[in-house]
């Protein structure tokens, strides 16, 4: 399916280009993203970048991941991305991912990338669950899912290994019904 592109007030999500590769390595490089994104790595070359688009390409192609760039608006500058990915269509249900540049965060631009994504996964694709797991040490991630209804449905224990330190991760979901209870279904985008 092509990547439709989805319109907030600050924040713009679209598909990603080669064009994007150098400031989506200048923007993964930091050692804060990449304890926390599973297929981040520091330092993070342009090749990798390279290949992290082609991946978000080839996975919308085949309908299993949904991968976009977060574009500010104001400035049209790329700050990070969030997306979908493991689509399961049978089961209807995705995993959430999201990060932004270190200078682009705590400003309420994930909030609304979040917002935009979750209504294209419960109203386009019409899933009914989105799932998130979060380092037990993220609390940044951990307030936004529980700001935007996400639930604590688990811990899986020792399931990663950051600075030489296992860590439990927490399991969260947010089903359909719960996505249309909070009413952001219904919100207009810009
Ligand atoms: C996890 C991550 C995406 C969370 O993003 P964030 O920057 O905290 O989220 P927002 O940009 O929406 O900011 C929310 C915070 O900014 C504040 N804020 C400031 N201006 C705001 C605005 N206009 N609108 C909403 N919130 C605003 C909020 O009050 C909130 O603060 P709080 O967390 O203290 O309650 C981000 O920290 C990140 O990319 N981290 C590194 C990678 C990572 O961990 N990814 C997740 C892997 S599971």
């Amino acid at each position: 399916m092509p990547l439709p592109s989805l319109k907030g007030k600050q924040v713009i999500l679209r598909a990603l280009g080669s064009d994007d590769a150098p400031a989506l390595r200048e923007l993964a490089d930091n050692a804060v993203i990449s304890r926390f994104v599973s297929y981040v790595t520091q330092p993070f070359t342009l090749d990798q970048a390279r290949r992290l688009i082609d991946l978000a390409e080839s996975s919308a192609r085949q309908d299993r991941g949904y991968t976009y760039g977060i574009q500010i608006a104001e400035t049209g500058l790329l700050a990070g991305m969030v997306g979908l990915g493991e689509v399961n269509r049978k089961d209807r249900h995705a995993a959430l991912l999201c990060w932004l540049g270190q200078e682009y965060q705590s400003r309420g631009y994930a909030t609304e990338a979040l917002h935009l994504i979750l209504r294209f996964a419960f109203v386009a694709l019409r899933l009914v669950r989105v799932h998130a797991t979060v380092h037990e040490t993220n609390r940044p991630s951990l307030r936004l899912l529980e700001r935007l209804s996400f639930v604590r449905e688990g811990i899986l224990r020792k399931s990663c290994l950051v600075d030489d330190r296992w860590l439990d991760m927490h399991s969260y979901g947010l089903l359909q019904e719960e996505y249309r209870g909070t009413g952001l279904d219904r919100v207009e985008s810009a």
